[in-house]
């Protein structure tokens, strides 16, 4: 790590769990190395994501619901023999004309120069942080210079900025209001109006978007990856999950809405499982100390200090989860389903002590609930069309690598598809 961090035994979770005095923005910007990756995380984007975002998703779910169908015909093969993929850069396509479509709307997000730069953004970011990091910190304000991610990332940057420019021209000339839904529901809609007036610069909106890049596609693309190497492993999860979705569009008549994803419940399950045991990172509710704490067993934080969960291994703790090395895709399907769905306690996107794969308290990840759409669209389709097997890989999971706390799925790995006859 690049930095002295406290983990916190699970115990003090709860006591902490909405403490002001933890400031998640700051510990961002140290772990994101934001002064040399310029990776901020702005008041005008989260304010965006928890209001806006969260409040639309039934009203966008159409359009995430015909671009997913979209980029799986333009992203995957056709043919019904086994094609080999390599799985995370075709999720990163899929996804990132899924997140892009919600992020800048169309034209723009199916247009080939926005995808790439889109999806190459956040890889530059980690790759910078990565390699900024083998620094002391001392040298990082010269070894930024030598460091070719990170005029890369300047370059998108620039780049991105052109391409939205006409954008932020239109909205200053002209009020939007009330007009086209199409493209009013977007993240760049709406961190414009969550922007105040000096925020509304060119620069500020555009870094604003492809920053968003981080969260809203690359995110989403780790644990949708996950999944797929998960679902390859075990094709036997498959034929339960498809009757599922199956049986939920026959229930709907074909209508995909947010009823019908809450009914995808074992899909929800697996999702959930795979994601336990290879979450986004080691840490989660990564803090810094706004003031000095004291903790009830004594430990003194001083003003400053970085503070975490031990998400993985509280994950992988076997006084929390039945053999916990086993992967059981209905495992929290059947919790869910003992605890009589009295309170969604084990849902892909409930939090709590146990379950910190999106964070916990206060600053708990407001886009689940979006992401948890995403890649259960992705996967119910994925497994609808095709049939999905291992290659390559023999009786071992893709290993997955750990780099300054994040956990990444092995890039290089493939998995073979072949579209099914109806
Ligand atoms: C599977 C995909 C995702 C995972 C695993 C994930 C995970 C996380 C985690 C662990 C945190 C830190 C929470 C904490 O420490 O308490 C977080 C924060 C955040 N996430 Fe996500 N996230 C995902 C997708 C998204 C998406 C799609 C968006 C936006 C649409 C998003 C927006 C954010 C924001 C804005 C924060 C900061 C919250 C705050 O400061 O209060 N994330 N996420």
């Amino acid at each position: 790590m690049a930095f002295p961090l406290y983990i916190l035994p699970k115990r003090f979770l709860p006591l902490l769990r909405l403490d002001k005095r933890l400031d998640f923005a700051s510990y961002v910007d140290d772990q994101f190395q934001a002064s040399y990756t310029h990776t901020f995380l702005v008041p005008p984007f989260l304010r965006s994501v928890r209001e806006n975002l969260n409040n639309h998703l039934g009203d966008i779910l159409p359009a995430i619901t015909e671009e997913m169908s979209y980029a799986i015909h333009r992203e995957l093969n056709s043919s019904e023999d086994w094609q080999p993929i390599i799985a995370f850069e075709k999720v990163l396509r899929v996804i990132g004309l899924v997140s892009g479509r919600v992020n800048v709307g169309l034209p723009t997000s199916r247009t080939d120069e926005w995808l790439n730069l889109y999806i190459q953004y956040p890889i530059e970011v980690f790759s910078a942080l990565s390699e900024i990091c083998k620094f002391p910190k001392i040298l990082r304000p010269i070894a930024q210079h030598i460091i070719p991610q990170i005029r890369r990332i300047k370059q998108i940057q620039t780049r991105v900025c052109e391409i939205l420019a006409p954008e932020y021209e239109s909205r200053r000339s002209t009020l939007k209001g009330g007009k086209d839904r199409a493209k009013i529901d977007t993240m760049l809609q709406w961190t414009w109006e969550n922007s105040k007036e000096e925020e509304r610069t060119d620069t500020f909106q555009s870094r604003m978007q492809i920053v968003s890049a981080v969260p809203t596609l690359y995110t989403v693309s780790l644990a949708a990856t996950q999944c797929i190497f998960d679902l390859a492993m075990r094709p036997e999860y498959i034929p339960a999950i498809r009757d599922e979705f199956d049986s939920v569009l026959e229930s709907l008549q074909g209508n995909i809405n947010k009823e019908a994803l809450g009914k995808l419940v074992k899909l929800d399950s697996f999702m959930k499982e795979s994601q336990r045991l290879n979450p986004l990172s080691l840490a989660s509710f990564e803090r810094k100390t706004k003031e000095a704490i004291t903790l009830p067993d004594g430990t003194f934080l001083a003003k400053g200090s970085h503070v975490a969960a031990p998400a993985y291994s509280i994950g992988h703790d076997q006084e929390f989860f039945e053999d916990p090395e086993n992967f059981d895709g209905l495992r929290f399907y059947r919790l869910q389903a003992t605890e009589n769905n009295r309170r969604p306690m084990h849902h892909y996107v409930s939090v709590s002590e146990t379950s910190l794969g999106f964070g916990y308290g206060r600053h708990a990840c407001p886009g689940r609930w979006f992401a948890a759409i995403e890649i259960k669209l992705f996967l119910a389709f994925l497994t609808h069309d095709y049939d999905i097997e291992a290659v390559e890989i023999g009786d071992d999971r893709p290993r997955s690598t750990i780099d300054q706390f994040f956990i990444y799925p092995d890039a290089s790995k493939m998995v073979a598809l072949r579209r099914r006859k109806f």
